[in-house]
């Protein structure tokens, strides 16, 4: 190991508000993004154990954060984890930083006994030497059903603390949006990643069920979640929605709406990668909701 003197090896700080705070300040730095958001969403992931470098200064220098990410595959429940906010500030990379708090995180998830874990990159390659996998993932397309029942439906509000807090509690005893892959829970970035989307339009199903979705730029349906504890058919969904597009594109597994869309390889800049025992994988094309990305 290089030299680390001056810096501070810290484990699970997040009870720590300085500490938290001083992460933030990693995040908006390398990442241009503002993780305080949480802060007024009921905070971070309760499950969160964060590992990282701090200097004399309490500024954090290098930083990864496992969590607990809970995953429906195949029909059977997988105790999974998530890694996220994996950063080393520009003037101390090449130092080995990342590899300790890469190599913490990993340690934390074995000794606690996940099953899987999985993470979101644009480099794929930093993670292959530790065991993870690209998977790929995919977006569902075809013509969008019709002759669908209309339920009651009312818009719900991300700035209105009851709406919000209507959200949450759904969020927290949902039913997987689909068998074939999806997360149980992942409620606080299914609330950052709303808050960062000025298109996403939710909407409240029977009183008990959130539609997320947003208008794709032809004009399209594309469904990004639910929430709720049912998942309803997408033509029930169109027609209590009232819409009548032409096309739809579901970002998960269709697997229980009742219809069925072309899987389209995804495009995007960011892998899924996993890492798992005994090569869990869903059998058929799948995708991790956007609005449950980290
Ligand atoms: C990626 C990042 C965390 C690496 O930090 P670092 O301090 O240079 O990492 P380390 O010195 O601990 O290097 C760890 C290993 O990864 C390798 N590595 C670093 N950057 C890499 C890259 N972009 N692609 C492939 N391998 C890379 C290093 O060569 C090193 O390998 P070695 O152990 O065989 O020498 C840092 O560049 C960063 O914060 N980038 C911006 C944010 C980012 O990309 N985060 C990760 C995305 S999920």
């Amino acid at each position: 190991m290089s030299d680390r003197t001056g810096l501070t090896f810290r484990s699970n700080y997040f009870g720590d508000p300085t500490a938290w705070r001083a992460l933030a300040g990693l995040m908006q730095d390398v990442f241009g993004i503002d993780v305080t958001v949480l802060d007024r969403l009921g905070g971070p992931d309760p499950s969160s154990v964060a590992f990282g470098w701090f200097d004399t200064a309490g500024a954090c220098i290098a930083n990864f954060t496992a969590f607990s990410l809970p995953l429906m595959v195949e029909g059977r429940v997988v105790r999974a984890a998530g890694l996220q906010s994996g950063a080393v500030r520009p003037d101390h990379r090449g130092r080995g930083l990342y590899g300790d708090v890469v190599q913490a995180a990993l340690a934390h998830c074995d000794a606690d006994g996940f099953e899987a874990v999985a993470l979101l990159t644009d480099t794929p390659a930093l993670y292959r030497r530790h065991g993870f996998e690209p998977v790929e993932q995919h977006r569902f397309a075809g013509p969008a059903p019709a002759g669908g029942t209309a339920r009651p439906v009312r818009r719900l509000e991300i700035g209105n603390a009851a709406d919000m807090a209507l959200l949450g509690r759904l969020l927290d005893d949902r039913e997987p949006v689909s068998s074939r892959f999806a997360p149980l829970r992942q409620k606080e970035m299914f609330l950052f990643n709303a808050s960062l989307m000025p298109d996403l339009r939710l909407d409240l199903m029977d009183e008990n069920i959130v539609l997320a979705w947003q208008e794709g730029e032809d004009g399209g349906f594309e469904l990004l979640d639910i929430v709720g504890a049912r998942i309803p058919a997408l033509a029930d969904i169109l027609a209590s929605l009232r819409i009548a597009p032409s096309r739809a594109v579901v970002h998960f597994a269709p697997d229980r709406l009742s219809w069925e869309g072309e899987a389209l390889p995804d495009t995007g800049d960011m892998t899924l990668m996993l890492r798992t025992r005994n090569g869990l994988r869903p059998k058929g094309p799948f995708a991790l909701p956007p609005m449950a990305e980290f």
